[in-house]
């Protein structure tokens, strides 16, 4: 089966002969790929959904894929132990929602070499979570599907921090990538940036203030990487 661009680009970043959990597997498309391509030796797929869960299970029997893949039921990565797999997926989730998975098993996601993170929001929060929590972004990249960006957020355990608070807005990362998407991505940002603005300046009262400074200023550092 095809795997959408955006399930594709998180895939590529798997190491070859990885043992991978994916944490929200779903429809289990991701784990079929990664073992029948021969890109990872076993995949430990698991779901907080029954249902999604079971859709993954008759998928892998269906495929004859169960030797390979271990389905298992649970909250994020707890599930998994500390050290039982070298890669771990957290893909098509809130960014909030990947920072609370991480914080609830800190010791199993310290303990993986690469930590596969594709937020479909908040990915600003996770940048600025990981590295508060002692994690690295070594790699970064950007796909998109339609009108839709995602960002995949390639960490690991270890010390970083950006220059400036925009680095967490598009990371230095990203932009080393010289992906033409990156500039799509901003000038995108720009205009959703620029409609709150306008909605601010419309209703204007005591709280709205600081959060209209604030993006005022996310449009300038947005124009001056643009070259406006
Ligand atoms: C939109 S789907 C994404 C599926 C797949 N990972 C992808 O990127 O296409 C989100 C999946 O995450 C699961 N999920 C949500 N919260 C979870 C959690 N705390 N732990 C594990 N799975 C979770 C949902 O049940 C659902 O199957």
């Amino acid at each position: 089966m095809n795997l959408s661009p955006r399930l594709k680009k998180i895939v590529d970043f798997v190491p070859n002969n990885s043992i991978v959990a994916d944490i929200g597997t779903d429809h289990g498309y991701v784990p079929k790929h990664l073992v029948d391509e021969g890109i990872s030796k076993r995949v430990i797929a698991t779901d907080i959904s029954k249902g999604s869960l079971q859709k993954t299970i008759d998928y892998i029997r269906e495929e004859n894929l169960e030797e390979d893949i271990q389905a298992r039921l649970g909250d994020g990565l707890e599930p998994i132990k500390p050290f039982e797999v070298d890669t771990a997926i957290v893909a098509g989730m809130g960014g909030i929602l990947i920072t609370e998975i991480l914080t609830r098993s800190m010791a199993t996601a310290k303990s993986v070499n690469t930590l596969i993170l594709q937020p479909m929001v908040g990915s600003v929060e996770l940048r600025r979570f990981l590295h508060e929590s002692g994690f690295m972004i070594v790699d970064e990249d950007l796909v998109r599907e339609g009108d839709k960006y995602y960002e995949i957020i390639v960490a690991k355990c270890g010390l970083q921090k950006f220059a400036s608070d925009f680095d967490y807005e598009i990371s230095p990362v990203l932009m080393k990538k010289k992906n033409p998407l990156t500039r799509e991505l901003i000038e995108n940002r720009l205009r959703i940036n620029e409609n709150i603005i306008d909605n601010l300046r419309d209703n204007p009262g005591e709280k709205s203030r600081d959060r209209l400074l604030e993006l005022e200023k996310i449009g300038r550092d947005y124009r001056e990487v643009l070259g406006r």
